[in-house]
């Protein structure tokens, strides 16, 4: 692999031609550019966080404790960027996080960010509440490497179906979100009074699941369901119905007529997620299905003893981008003492603030074994789709490629604590 001298040069030779990169390489105009794209719902969304969005501001900041130590003279020509995960050969150590409602971002979503996955060889993690369904997403990878995350719904049979597509989709392992049993204090949607899914946004695997559907029949019966909301319609809440109404499969005309689209969102409401999850249901999971379990969202050592205990494979170590619990401490901070007791027993991976190549360098050094990017590839897309999401992780590996060189690191394995001060 050569991403890092690659890289440059093209950029520098376009450059010459009057061309510039198709997105900007700095994350703070990353954002300032995909804002611009953006409208004020969708851009609060994907940015805001809990509260005062002081965990997002701790979460980039804490990188800053960790400085990088260069060695001189070591540097190969040949730098290897693989790494193993639950048994997975993976061309580098970064993957794309699960992130929701994509289509917010742009139009081709969840396919766009497949397709640029498979083009840099970066495992995705289909989210639950994606855009387009998994099936479609497999349908544009090959066999490019995948997993599938879990919002684990109040209806059983709905995990146990979203667990078997996810087998058929050939996903490498099951992410279980563990932080968001529900939504976070966010007061810049709550601002606005926006949340995506009410618009029936992100919601593209239950709809296209048989279960979830069963349980939409179900409820067309349910006459405390079809009175929910039964007052006068604002001009804003019909323009919501039609679109509503429009992206519900099946003809707008009925999806109106019959009430099943809006039926369908409630539905959603009130499945979507078991605030009362228990460590005893990774057990049950276990037995749900045959693929690795990874959890989402630890960061005591605690929790990691009792995921261990529940006999999951992995964990995320991670605080969903400071989307869910305001004044929290920088994930990155949770790292080094949960890697220290289970490295080796588990898979460790981390999230919550990697914004370069330098950024992952750090999470590896403090113990994990690979990092998901987040809103970065979101910014991306919204910026230039699928090429721009392709470039984000082509400049990130270019980065992590240089900086190793420069530090005298010629493979992933040779990533620890000793290139921190
Ligand atoms: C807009 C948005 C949507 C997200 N949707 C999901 C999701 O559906 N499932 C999930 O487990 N995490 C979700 N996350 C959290 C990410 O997977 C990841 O933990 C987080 O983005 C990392 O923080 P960072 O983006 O600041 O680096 C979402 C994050 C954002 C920004």
């Amino acid at each position: 692999m050569n991403y890092g001298t690659q890289t440059q040069r093209q950029i520098f030779t376009n450059g010459m031609m009057g061309k510039k990169p198709p997105i900007p390489l700095h994350y703070t105009h990353l954002k300032s550019q995909a804002q611009a794209k953006l409208t004020a719902e969708q851009f609060a969304y994907i940015d805001g966080g809990a509260g005062q969005g002081r965990t997002i501001r701790a979460n980039e900041k804490g990188f800053e404790k960790y400085p990088l130590k260069a060695s001189m003279m070591k540097a190969s020509s040949n730098i290897n960027l693989e790494v193993s995960i639950l048994g997975h050969k993976y061309a580098s150590p970064i993957l794309a996080a699960p992130i929701g409602v994509l289509e917010m971002a742009h139009p081709s979503a969840d396919i766009g960010v497949a397709k640029a996955c498979k083009t840099m060889k970066t495992p995705m993690i289909f989210s639950s509440q994606a855009s387009f369904s998994m099936e479609k997403c497999a349908a544009v990878m090959d066999d490019s490497p995948r997993w599938f995350q879990l919002y684990w719904s109040k209806s059983d049979e709905l995990v146990q179906s979203f667990l078997s597509r996810a087998e058929s989709c050939k996903c490498d392992a099951i992410v279980v979100t563990l932080d968001t049993t529900r939504l976070g204090w966010r007061p810049r949607d709550l601002e606005l009074g926006y949340l995506p899914f009410l618009r029936g946004l992100g919601l593209a695997h239950y709809y296209s699941d048989p279960v979830f559907q069963y349980l939409v029949n179900q409820n067309m019966n349910n006459d405390n369901l079809q009175d929910e909301g039964k007052n006068t319609i604002s001009f804003s809440g019909l323009c919501n119905l039609i679109r509503l109404c429009n992206k519900y499969p099946g003809s707008f005309r009925s999806n109106l007529i019959t009430g099943r689209a809006l039926t369908a969102v409630r539905t959603f409401t009130n499945i979507y997620m078991r605030p009362e999850l228990k460590w005893g249901d990774l057990i049950r999971l276990r037995k749900m299905t045959n693929l690795p379990i990874v959890v989402k969202g630890v960061q005591t050592l605690e929790d990691v003893h009792m995921a261990e205990q529940s006999g999951v494979d992995g964990v995320i170590v991670s605080n969903h981008g400071g989307r869910q619990i305001d004044g929290g401490v920088a994930a990155i901070h949770c790292l080094r003492s949960i890697a220290q007791e289970y490295s080796g027993h588990m898979s460790i991976l981390f999230d919550s603030g990697i914004r370069s190549g330098a950024d992952v360098i750090k999470a590896l050094a403090l113990g994990a074994d690979a990092v998901l990017v987040g809103r970065p590839y979101v910014y991306a897309l919204a910026i230039a789709g699928e090429t721009g999401v392709e470039t984000l992780f082509r400049h990130y590996l270019a980065e992590l490629e240089l900086q190793m060189s420069l530090m005298g690191i010629s493979s992933i394995k040779e990533i620890n604590s000793d290139v921190l001060y």
